[in-house]
């Protein structure tokens, strides 16, 4: 069997045989054909912007792997620092090189006071966390302006680290305010989550002590957000940072994204779903109004899982873990009959839906006592591994900047209208 698509254009009989690599064919070869024609694929359902080998997943078959590693073993035998070494260096890292990794990032985990006091503390007093955090991150550019410089691989480290380090002190910046407590300084004798969970929590306490099952499921979670190929954030990133502006205002664009309600701000929705829902006895007319058209099941479906999300499976079972040491959440019961309801629905069953990564992660968020507002941030805390993954790989590859082309249906040529004649 020959491995390529031939191609031919009916206006004049040309044919052109293009090979397929990799799963993909060129549409550089396809226009060679078709010169002025153009894929019209507004929502890339049918299109691969990159190649990329830092993350893979099989839709149909539930299969996600960081680096050829199975998320299912990364979630229970590493860290996210470690995992975000992975994701960054191809390969896992020796005891030595993870020494080195972690007291980096440690060592810059504090953000200039300006950015806390001037930046940070200017906002409303109801800023929303995520807004604040993405704007956080875009003025990071102008602290550090060195940034500029993105092919110099030593320049491209430093703000790598930076990033990673950051992310959580900032998002636990936000937090703090839009709950009118202090800012924590980092603790650098403490763990990445550890130190986290400590800038969200702590108060008059001198060392505070996180409970390890929260810790290590907070670990778990970090890890199962840290990437997840070409999702909506991480091509935004790729396409802002194809224009080769520094990675901090490429950053804060892919934060932006993660922000919708279609993507990282679906675990809030769900949140604010289950409690409307309100009890186990609405949800069967809950499940038919979404199928008369009335709003979408959140944390439900997914672009590229058409089986189930793996991610899914093993937050529901850290959700029973930190509900050992924080209590049921009272909507887990209510989340469970939806699931049962929609799973045995031909509507969910026909469309391939299933519940996604932010199905459960807002229950064991709210169990953990993080207010609706946080939950997209601390979805980004962890992502940030993946965009840079992306983002330097990009570089590397030396990508040319992102340029679609469109379909024009709009008016061609006419003449301006005075304002008596309009
Ligand atoms: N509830 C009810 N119906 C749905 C849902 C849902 N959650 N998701 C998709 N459908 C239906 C949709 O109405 C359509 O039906 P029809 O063919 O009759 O018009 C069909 O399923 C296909 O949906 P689509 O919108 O074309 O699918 P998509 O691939 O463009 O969207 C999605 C994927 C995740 C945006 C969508 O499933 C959705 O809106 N889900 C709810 C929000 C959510 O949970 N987002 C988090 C995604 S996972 C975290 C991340 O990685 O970002």
């Amino acid at each position: 069997m020959v491995d390529s698509v031939t191609i031919t254009d009916n206006r004049n009989g040309q044919t052109i045989e293009i090979p397929i690599v990799e799963g993909g064919v060129s549409a550089e070869e396809w226009s060679k054909l078709l010169p002025g024609i153009w894929f019209y694929d507004p929502a890339f359902m049918a299109t691969a912007c990159a190649e990329s080998s830092i993350t893979f997943i099989d839709g149909d078959k539930g299969i996600l792997e960081y680096r050829g590693y199975p998320i299912e073993q990364l979630t229970k035998q590493s860290t996210y620092l470690e995992v975000a070494y992975l994701l960054l260096y191809g390969e896992l890292p020796t005891a030595e090189q993870l020494d080195g990794w972690v007291q980096e990032i440690t060592f810059h985990t504090f953000i200039h006071e300006n950015m806390r006091r001037r930046f940070l503390e200017g906002f409303h007093y109801d800023a929303h966390p995520m807004g604040m955090l993405v704007s956080a991150i875009a003025a990071l550019s102008t602290y550090y302006p060195d940034a500029k410089n993105i092919f110099d691989p030593d320049v491209r480290h430093k703000q790598v680290i930076r990033l990673i380090a950051k992310m959580p002190t900032l998002a636990a910046a936000a937090h703090r305010y839009s709950v009118g407590m202090p800012f924590v300084y980092p603790d650098s004798s403490l763990d990445f989550a550890s130190n986290f969970l400590s800038m969200v929590r702590k108060t008059t306490e001198p060392r505070f002590e996180a409970n390890p099952i929260l810790t290590r499921a907070l670990n778990a979670l970090f890890i199962l957000h840290a990437d997840h190929e070409q999702n909506c954030s991480t091509a935004a990133l790729r396409v802002v940072g194809s224009s080769h502006v520094d990675v901090y205002s490429a950053c804060a664009a892919a934060c932006a994204a993660l922000y919708g309600p279609l993507h990282g701000g679906a675990n809030e929705a769900v949140i604010r779903m289950l409690t409307d829902v309100g009890s186990l006895e609405n949800v069967p007319d809950f499940v038919r109004s979404v199928k008369e058209g009335h709003g979408r099941l959140q944390g439900f479906g997914h672009r590229v899982y058409k089986h189930y999300d793996p991610r899914a499976e093993i937050i529901r079972n850290i959700a029973y873990e930190v509900f050992e040491v924080t209590g049921q959440n009272p909507l887990l019961d209510i989340a469970l009959g939806l699931e049962e309801v929609a799973l045995a629905d031909d509507y969910f069953i026909s469309r391939k839906l299933y519940p996604n990564i932010d199905f459960y992660s807002g229950l064991i968020y709210q169990a953990m006592g993080f207010p609706l507002e946080m939950f997209p941030v601390l979805f980004a805390v962890p992502r940030v591994a993946g965009w840079l993954a992306h983002w330097v790989e990009m570089i590397e590859h030396n990508t040319k900047i992102a340029r679609p082309r469109q379909l024009y249906v709009g008016y061609r040529r006419r003449d301006y209208v005075p304002m008596p004649d309009r």
